[in-house]
């Protein structure tokens, strides 16, 4: 049976909510709860057991996801009191793992999008016998990352969390938060305090002598940490660049949801999703983004790489690009967003209030 452990917790996920009603890995990506993919992603890989780590809003999950039977996993969900951090997530979660001492033990980073061959990880992690395996993926800039750089053979020479200075910029190469953990690696992480397993296990581990082998590829990869890059991951589950098997309904240009209402001239492209029950009037033209339930576009706006959270109201001709606007809020008739915008949850925008074109 192949295992895995999922990480949803820390900080970073509770900081930069998209919404009042959801915590970020719920709220949906192409119309079902961003995590359901990475879920959906694992069984299809032959993963049966997965032990969901969070250090908060565990009440969330479970009721969701139950014993995961839906999609055909056993799902666990364990609980810390305080953060853990990425290793001390792992190691408190060893006890829930069936396997033997030598078997692999998946883990996956709980924001990432990816395309990820998962059984060749594994594959090639049994062929090179290696302590640890690490997805790894080329990025023009990698100082918000892992920097993981290789020998020739693909074996990991060192492991930079977060590079600082220009000098520890030694490669493109980073780490795409997806292991292949040996089953004893994972008891050997010291218990009951916080570890990271980016600044403490891996520079140990290399220290120490143990064999990290890094697996580079080109398939689709993001790190939705940023609402802009969650828009842009859910454009890419409809549109089929992300591949998915969570994704309800066919891909194409958009995916529009139970209960919307969508004027018959309005006009969806580049991967939207339009929520439950949400409503587009005529001649709106939305490109790119998300609207959750309910949320409401009235006639002739424009809405192009932004986050409508639920129940929030675009205003008729406003034009809203690139920006965020929080679940119940009210963007009034002809105001122009754009440029990481973020609308408050509830706050009400009169007409034309904030605009970016000249009076005439
Ligand atoms: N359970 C639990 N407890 N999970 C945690 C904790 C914690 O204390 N801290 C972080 N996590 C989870 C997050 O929810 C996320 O899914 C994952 O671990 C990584 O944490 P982030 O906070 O998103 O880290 P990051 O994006 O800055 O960096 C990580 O991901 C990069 C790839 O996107 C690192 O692993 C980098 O090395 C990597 O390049
Ligand atoms: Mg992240």
């Amino acid at each position: 049976m192949t295992e895995a452990i999922l990480l949803v917790g820390g900080k970073g996920t509770r900081l930069r909510p998209l919404t009042v009603h959801t915590p970020k890995p719920m709220v949906p990506a192409a119309g079902v709860p961003f995590l359901t993919h990475q879920l959906a992603r694992a069984r299809a890989a032959g993963v049966e057991h997965i032990v969901l780590a969070t250090s908060y809003l565990a009440e969330v999950f479970e009721p969701y996801f139950g014993d995961g039977s839906a999609l055909g996993l056993e799902i666990e969900y364990v609980t810390e009191r305080e953060p853990l951090g990425t290793g001390g997530a792992i190691r408190n979660v060893a006890s829930r793992l069936r396997c033997g001492d030598d078997d692999p033990v998946l883990v996956f980073n709980g924001d990432i999008l990816t395309g990820l061959d998962i059984p060749a990880l594994v594959a090639a992690h049994d062929e090179s016998g290696a302590d640890v395996s690490l997805h790894l993926t080329r990025v023009p800039d990698p100082r918000a990352f892992g920097l993981v750089p290789t020998d020739p053979t693909g074996r990991v020479t060192a492991f930079l969390e977060k590079p600082q200075t220009p000098e520890e910029i030694v490669t493109d190469q980073i780490n795409a938060g997806a292991y292949v953990f040996r089953r004893s690696v994972i008891d050997r992480i010291p218990a009951g305090r916080p570890v990271s397993v980016e600044r403490e296990t891996f520079p140990e581990l290399l220290a120490a002598g143990a064999h990290l082998q890094g697996m580079v590829d080109s398939t689709y990869w993001l790190d939705l940490g940023t609402p802009q890059a969650f828009v842009r991951g859910s454009a890419d589950l409809v549109l089929g660049r992300a591949p998915s098997p969570a994704v309800p309904g066919r891909c194409g240009d958009s995916l529009v949801l139970d209960g919307a209402a969508v004027a018959p001239d309005a006009k969806l492209t580049a991967g939207t999703v339009v929520g439950p029950g949400a409503a587009v009037g005529a001649g709106a033209r939305i490109s790119g983004s998300v609207l959750l339930a309910g949320a409401t576009v009235e006639p002739g706006a424009v809405v192009t790489d932004s986050f409508v959270g639920e129940g929030a109201v675009i205003g008729t001709r406003a034009t809203v690009h690139d920006s965020v606007i929080g679940d119940g809020a009210a963007v009034g008739a002809d105001n122009e967003l754009r440029s990481g915008a973020r609308v408050w949850c509830d706050a009400v925008l009169p007409a034309g209030a904030v605009r970016f074109s000249s009076d005439a």
